[in-house]
């Protein structure tokens, strides 16, 4: 990897003290204009046909300055945004006869006047289900006729305005079968076909995905995941597209990740890396960060040799806000950029990439 380039460090430094070259935003986002030397991602990855995204919630979890700040750096850097728990089933359907779109709608006006995409996320899961539906007692019917007005009335609400949507998300577990959760015990394995096909009919245009984690590289759970959508493909399942998570260690992205894009590719799908983060130990030493950049960097560049591969999204804009240190003690500093909105050798590992 080459070294840092100190005109774009220099220039998102100062923007992070509110006296850079972009404007200043009140309200609606806007991306800063790029200069010869300090070429935002966005305007790289827009040359090779891609799309670079980021995630976040309403308000991006800030206010004031804060979000000002938050808000400059994503649409200067980022094309992509995807809601990171604002369109999840606990916050979008809290009551069984009521949705909640107004978080996930401020994201949508935000990503519009940024002129950003936006990936849906997700519509059917395990987790993050509302507890009135956890609570519940439903019969095998009521279930379907439950996710099937759920998926109707989310895709419907946002018809025409999204990229991609993660249609259903992690329903395998690390062996390769069927994970045990609400949908498959109560509707049963055909649940995920149910969800594709509402999500079609309610959004003809949208691009459907099935979003996981742990099937980056070809192993069990991945031949799993290939197996499932060869015959979705086979039968005329609607389905577009296949998302790989991409929670890596640094020093951890499997070897096969190309050999398996390129499968997923030949059955006629999208490929999109959705939540890449590469997380290194805490205090993080130069040596790991430095493998980080350089994962980050060949995560990029392996998803440029596919054509297929349309998508690289990060999941979370600063180390700040990233979920790793909760979820994973000792861990950290997974993002493109560090705590103080300063690009860290991961930024430049994409950057070189992209170029
Ligand atoms: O918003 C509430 C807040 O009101 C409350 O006070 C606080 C107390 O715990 O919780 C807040 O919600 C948290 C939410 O993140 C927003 O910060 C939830 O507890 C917490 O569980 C939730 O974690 C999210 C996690 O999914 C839960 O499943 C992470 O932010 C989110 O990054 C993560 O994202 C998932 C993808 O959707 C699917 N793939 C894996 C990925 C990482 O787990």
């Amino acid at each position: 990897m080459r070294g840092p380039r100190w005109g774009v460090l220099t220039l998102l430094g100062a923007m992070s003290c509110g006296s850079g070259g972009a404007p200043d935003i009140n309200g609606p986002a806007s991306p800063a204009p790029a200069s010869a030397d300090t070429i935002p991602l966005r305007t790289l990855v827009a040359q090779r046909g891609r799309h670079i995204g980021t995630a976040g919630d309403r308000g991006f979890r800030y206010t004031g300055s804060d979000l000002t700040r938050f808000r400059r750096l994503l649409a200067r850097e980022f094309d992509l945004v995807t809601p990171e728990n604002d369109m999840k089933h606990e916050r979008i359907h809290p009551a069984r006869t009521q949705y909640r779109f107004e978080p996930a709608d401020s994201i949508l006006a935000f990503a519009d006047s940024a002129g950003l995409r936006v990936r849906g996320h997700p519509l059917v899961w395990h987790r993050q289900l509302a507890s009135w539906l956890t609570s519940g007692s439903w019969t095998p019917t009521e279930a379907r006729a439950l996710l099937q007005d759920h998926v109707t009335t989310v895709v419907g609400h946002y018809r025409g305005r999204l990229l991609a949507w993660d249609v259903v998300n992690e329903a395998l577990a690390d062996d390769g079968s069927l994970r045990p959760g609400l949908w498959l015990d109560l509707v049963g394995r055909d649940y995920i076909e149910l969800a594709f096909r509402a999500a079609r009919a309610a959004d003809p245009a949208v691009a459907l995905f099935y979003n996981d984690y742990n099937i980056e590289g070809v192993n069990v759970k991945s031949d799993s995941a290939y197996a499932l959508l060869r015959e979705f493909r086979a039968r005329g399942v609607p389905i577009d597209g296949v998302g790989l998570q991409a929670h890596f260690v640094a020093g951890g992205v499997p070897a096969t990740l190309g050999q398996n894009i390129s499968r997923f590719a030949a059955l006629g799908l999208k490929v999109h890396i959705t939540e890449l983060d590469i997380r290194v130990p805490i205090p993080a030493t130069a040596a790991m960060l430095q493998t980080q950049a350089q994962n980050y960097r060949d995560v990029v560049q392996t998803c440029l040799s596919y054509p297929a591969c349309e998508v690289v999204s990060v999941w979370g804009l600063t180390d700040r806000e990233s979920w790793i240190p909760s979820a994973f003690p000792g861990f950290g500093d997974a993002l493109l950029f560090d705590a103080s909105y300063q690009p860290k050798g991961a930024y430049f590992g994409v950057y070189d990439a992209l170029k």
